[in-house]
């Protein structure tokens, strides 16, 4: 079973799930860093908070992260400068490098263990064509006020071509610092449910009636922090956003192991960071294999093995402890997608499209929205407005995306499966032919075979089986369901229908 070092080195959470019908002044949904981060913001005002959480606290993308604190969101800022001009560029990075310091001063203030420390953050290329890139990433950066660094040589154990270096940037232990946070929320009188999944949102004069384990929780304010909005309509998000897969293993190396934190801008993508694990020795985490979620034109058999023989050419005697992965949400744009939700639902806001820089965002996230919902001004707000339209005009991304549906939507579903069920291996699966009938079966390492209806419960996709991972993965938004047809994922917010074979 794969799970990251952060879920491993801390306790599970154990809260109560919702069995009755309350009333709240702000509901959010989803217990991850953006929900436990935009409660703890709102919890010293006089209303009253609840967070609802699908499965428990801080276990969802945020406890499979690398979690690197930086605003150095790979190559970015040239391309920001250019498309969207001055302003946007330097309050997108002026946003991010300010909640290194909000996060810095919550570790201070809430005097919290998380392993947080200060470090270097590099983008790096080992590629000679793509020097130009990291020059021209330096000379925007240096021209919105960070003294960023061109530099060729860095702590990396091989050689590299060029980097872009932003000085004093952070990592932690992500779920070190949400789980040090939920006692201070309790203490706030928040109200927190674990696995208490909202399957349905009503919009009733001025409230909304959010429904849960065949209960319902009336609120004032709705804050969407479920990491890919679980509403369709009026919001769209599923026209201007999709989901990006990536991996991590954490290493033990017998060699000292070098500081900083690291991502190439070559293909494949390599990012590295080191942290100390309890019982003194560091892990190195090296991350990589990106790409779109249920993509069936890229085999990601070899995966973890590929990243552990490249991290065995650096350290031949590498141990292995750890492997994990998970999937963000990507904006067409490569802004995320933070305010109100849509013109026409008032007082429901929505966080997301981080594009796996979410531990600095989720902060800029909470601090808008918190600020939204307290009446106070914040001067960021305007860069990340989560109702816009824009991202679509992105032609190749847009174009993309929509050659994925119709295929997943209308093609794939009319076309019959190429194998028959009795083609399949033991410990494999896929999209076959049983009988006649078109059904998505995993065979076990035993030959049991499991079977559900392979279409995805959010807007009715065909899946994709990821034998990998021995999930159902859905390439038009992401959605993933593990092989019994249980969601791992969101948007969708249904189980998929099984058949019983027998
Ligand atoms: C491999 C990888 C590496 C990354 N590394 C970095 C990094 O180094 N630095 C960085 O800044 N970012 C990184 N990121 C991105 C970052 O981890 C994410 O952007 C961030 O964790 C997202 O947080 P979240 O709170 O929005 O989502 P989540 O942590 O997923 O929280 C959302 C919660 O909502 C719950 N939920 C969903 N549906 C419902 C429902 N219907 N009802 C109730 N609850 C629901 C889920 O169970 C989940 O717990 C990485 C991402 C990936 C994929
Ligand atoms: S996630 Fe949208 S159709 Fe599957």
């Amino acid at each position: 079973m794969n799970s990251s070092y952060w879920v491993e080195s801390t306790p599970q959470t154990n809260y109560p799930n919702l069995s009755k019908d309350i009333d709240t002044d702000v509901l959010i949904v989803g217990g991850g860093i953006t929900g436990i981060l935009t409660a703890y913001m709102l919890s010293k005002s006089p209303l009253n908070i609840s967070i609802v959480e699908a499965d428990k606290m801080a276990m969802g993308v945020t406890a499979n992260t690398t979690a690197k604190i930086t605003s150095q969101h790979g190559l970015l800022y040239d391309y920001l400068l250019n498309s969207f001009g001055f302003d946007i560029a330097k309050g997108y990075l002026d946003s991010n490098e300010e909640a290194i310091k909000i996060i810095e001063n919550i570790v201070k203030k809430e005097n919290i263990n998380c392993d947080f420390t200060k470090q270097d953050a590099y983008v790096y290329t080992c590629d000679k064509l793509s020097v130009q890139r990291i020059v021209d990433e330096v000379s925007s950066v240096t021209s919105l006020g960070l003294k960023a660094e061109y530099v060729t040589e860095c702590p990396l154990p091989f050689p590299i071509e060029a980097a872009i270096k932003f000085p004093n940037q952070a990592q932690f232990h992500p779920r070190k610092y949400l789980l040090s946070l939920l006692p201070i929320l309790e203490k706030r009188n928040v109200n927190i449910f674990e696995n208490s999944k909202v399957i349905d949102i009503k919009h009733i004069k001025d409230k909304y009636e959010v429904y849960i384990n065949g209960n319902k929780i009336t609120t004032k304010y709705l804050v969407m922090a479920c990491h890919y909005p679980i509403k369709n309509f009026p919001g769209m998000y599923f026209i201007k956003m999709y989901q990006e897969s990536s991996y991590a293993i954490g290493v033990e190396v017998e060699e000292d192991v070098f500081d900083g934190m690291y991502i190439s801008c070559d293909t494949p993508t390599t990012s590295f960071r080191n942290t100390t694990q309890e019982n003194g020795k560091k892990l190195l985490i090296v991350g990589g294999g990106e790409h779109k979620t249920g993509a069936t034109d890229v085999n990601i058999d070899d995966t973890y093995t590929n990243l552990e023989n490249y991290i065995k050419s650096i350290y031949p005697k590498a141990n292995i402890k750890y492997r994990w992965m998970t999937e963000d949400c990507v904006s067409l744009d490569k802004i995320p997608y933070i305010g109100e939700f849509s013109n026409f639902l008032p007082n429901m806001y929505v966080a997301t499209g981080y594009k796996k820089w979410g531990m600095t965002t989720s902060h800029v996230a909470a601090k808008i929205i918190s600020d939204k919902i307290l009446g106070n001004e914040n001067s960021y707000e305007n860069i990340y407005t989560a109702t816009r339209l824009e991202p679509i005009k992105n032609r190749k991304e847009f174009g993309n995306m929509l050659k994925t549906s119709i295929y997943s939507l209308a093609i794939n579903k009319i076309s019959p499966p190429i194998k028959s069920y009795t083609e399949l291996k033991n410990d494999s699966g896929g999209v076959v032919n049983y009988k006649d009938k078109k059904l998505g079966i995993y065979k076990d390492n035993k030959g049991k075979m499991f079977a559900v209806i392979p279409y995805c419960k959010h807007l009715g996709c065909e899946l994709s089986w990821n034998n990998l991972e021995k999930t159902w993965d859905c390439p038009c938004h992401g959605s993933r369901y593990d092989y019994t047809g249980k969601i791992i994922t969101e948007p969708t917010t249904e189980n998929l229908d099984t058949v019983d074979l027998e």
